[in-house]
């Protein structure tokens, strides 16, 4: 059964630009997970995870420089976080090369990035989110 993520406005971290990235991430994640389920295109797959990797990365960056203008005291424990997600998916790519006749691997793969990213979201970006909010940072942000 195939995993279908919904993006939620609880998941809102109050900055267009972020939250329009995280559900990009999710459409990634969900057509990821789609082509593990079906099992029979490893290039795909592979083309997939690497969209998502790119994707993270690229949002990663954005979402350090935010909380360095915004000077958000846990910075430097989020751009750790963002590096130890990047480095799994590094050795999950590795795995994805070594399964091309193994699509249960795929599936477990798939399952595991939407974990991390979830995971992330739900712990470490709300985070900020309530440190934007209480700090009165979203409109100054918004007007950049
Ligand atoms: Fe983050
Ligand atoms: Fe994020």
């Amino acid at each position: 059964m195939s995993v279908k993520l919904e993006w939620t406005a609880d998941w809102s971290v109050g900055v267009e630009e972020i939250d329009s990235q995280h559900r990009d991430c999710l459409d990634h994640m969900n057509k990821l997970s789609a082509v593990a389920e079906s099992g029979s295109d490893h290039a795909e797959f592979m083309m997939l995870f690497e969209d998502v990797m790119k994707h993270a990365e690229t949002h990663f960056s954005d979402e350090e420089r935010l909380l360095a203008e915004t000077s958000f005291p846990k910075l430097e424990q989020h751009r750790e976080e963002h590096a130890r997600i990047l480095d799994s998916f590094k050795s999950m790519r590795r795995d994805i090369e070594g399964a091309a006749e193994h699509s249960e691997k795929w599936v477990s793969i798939a399952g595991a990035v939407i974990e991390s990213m979830i995971n992330h979201l739900v712990k470490w970006d709300m985070e900020y989110r309530w440190f934007l909010l209480d700090n009165d940072l979203l409109e100054e942000v918004a007007a950049d």
